[in-house]
């Protein structure tokens, strides 16, 4: 999937799936088996790596700088990864040049002179979303980011920033919004439809609901429970059952690629989160199909039971 084009540059080609790296890189140290990991992505045609400065304090964006010190001059131009990171407004982030100060941190730990996407990571106060997108306008100008995007805005924090970046000829690539079947709120409060009209790629996180939706069992883990979407067991359990059989009928389909596909039906760019090649080779088999309009119909229904959505 193409994005919005800044004027005098191509679009930015994101693909359909990307890869989340949120736990790579434990202590600030890169992730071992990374490379492996990264060859693997590459090899499946997987090209966005998503990543922030707060993952694993600098740990992921490690990780994914010594696969790319290894690797990225020996891939062609047209298939080269497409470097995602994001910016995090600590509340004592109090002026535009800490965006610019923050970016050039990044850029350390992955080696890179100039980043591919560059978001703010949430539209936090006390500084307006404003200034943030104005200092992302300057990273594309003083060349430190190809194009740049935002990520957990709603519809009218979209246009706003779509609006303040348009001023200037830049275009806003991207909102990276949680959104899975367990958490479709991005698409019913109009922010989806919102960012398909002004041309803004939507990512999609958490798109397996951090794990819930493949879990073999509804018991869910340590941190992983606190972050999940609350779900009714039973309503859960259903929404299992319909995912596995959806993807029995779909030729032996699992669960992970029934709940992906869903999340590409309506035009987002899901980047589940793999440390393993096994759970990477696992989801890049929800890409080439397409569910239908009946079996996206019965899954909506059962996440809604499953969620008390509606
Ligand atoms: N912009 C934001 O504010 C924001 C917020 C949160 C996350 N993110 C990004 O979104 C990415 C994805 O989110 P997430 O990792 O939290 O949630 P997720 O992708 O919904 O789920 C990841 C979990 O699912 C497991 N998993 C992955 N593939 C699987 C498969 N095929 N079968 C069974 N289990 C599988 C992983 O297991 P293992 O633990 O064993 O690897 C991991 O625990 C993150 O890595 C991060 O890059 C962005």
């Amino acid at each position: 999937m193409k994005t919005g084009t800044t004027e005098g540059s191509p679009a930015l080609d994101l693909g359909r799936m990307g890869i989340g790296t949120n736990v790579w890189g434990r202590g600030g140290k890169p992730l071992s088996g990374v490379l492996e990991l990264f060859d693997a992505a590459m090899a499946a045609g997987i090209r966005l790596i998503d990543s922030a400065e707060i993952y694993q304090g600098g740990g992921s964006e490690r990780s994914i700088g010594s696969a790319l010190a290894e690797r990225r001059a020996g891939i062609a131009t047209a298939a080269q990864p497409v470097i995602l990171s994001k910016f995090f407004p600590w509340p004592w982030r109090l002026s535009r040049s800490s965006l610019e100060s923050a970016l050039k941190g990044s850029l350390g730990r992955l080696g890179l002179a100039r980043l591919d996407l560059y978001l703010l990571h949430f539209p936090l106060p006390p500084i307006p979303l404003e200034t943030w997108v104005t200092a992302l306008g300057d990273a594309v100008e003083a060349r430190l980011a190809r194009s740049v995007g935002v990520s957990n805005c709603d519809s009218t924090q979209v246009r706003k920033a779509h609006e303040v970046l348009a001023k200037r000829g830049i275009a806003l690539a991207c909102d990276e919004v949680e959104y899975s079947l367990l958490n479709r709120r991005s698409e019913l409060n109009g922010t989806i439809s919102a960012c398909r009209e002004l041309g803004v790629a939507v990512i999609a996180y958490r798109p397996l609901g951090s794990g819930i939706l493949p879990a073999a069992s509804p018991t869910i883990p340590g941190l992983r429970k606190l972050m999940a979407p609350k779900t009714d067991a039973k309503g859960l359990q259903d929404l299992r059952s319909l995912l596995l059989s959806i993807g029995e009928s779909r030729g032996g389909k699992t669960a992970a690629q029934v709940a992906l596909n869903w999340t590409m039906t309506k035009g987002t760019i899901p980047i589940p989160g793999a440390r393993t090649i096994a759970h990477l080779a696992e989801n890049v088999g929800a890409l080439d199909w397409k569910l239908d309009a009946g079996e996206i119909e019965a899954l909506e229904r059962a996440a809604d039971r499953a969620t008390g959505t509606r």
